[in-house]
């Protein structure tokens, strides 16, 4: 994760594909989400592919919202990256 003023950016997150499914990356993220706030984050930001349809519902359920495109982010495939959003307070009870 980045910092920048108030701003995370999220670079990078994965689990081993044996832990899958398992909460963890929930968890990574949540306690990325903890850190950036103490650190004074109001928002956080990251891209996805299209196709990753299982980080796309992790962000999801963590209150992000798709914001806009990259065009052709993905240099290996020449796939777009989805720009997805949260504003802090994010964790709705
Ligand atoms: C994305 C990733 C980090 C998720 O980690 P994980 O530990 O398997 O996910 P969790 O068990 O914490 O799942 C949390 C939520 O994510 C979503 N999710 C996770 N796996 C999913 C799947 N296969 N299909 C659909 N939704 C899924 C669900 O909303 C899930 O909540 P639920 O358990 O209430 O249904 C993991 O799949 C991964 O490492 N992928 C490869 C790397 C990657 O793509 N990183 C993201 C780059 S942007």
């Amino acid at each position: 994760m980045w910092l920048v003023l108030d701003e995370a950016h999220i670079t990078n997150v994965a689990v081993h594909p044996e832990y899958r499914g398992k909460s963890i990356g929930e968890a990574l993220m949540l306690e990325m989400i903890q850190q950036a706030i103490i650190r004074g984050a109001v928002r956080m930001t990251l891209e996805v592919r299209p196709s990753n349809m299982a980080a796309r519902e992790l962000y999801k359920k963590l209150g992000f919202k798709e914001k806009g495109l990259r065009k052709k982010y993905y240099t290996d495939t020449n796939e777009d990256a989805i720009i997805m959003w949260v504003e802090f307070p994010c964790l709705e009870q």
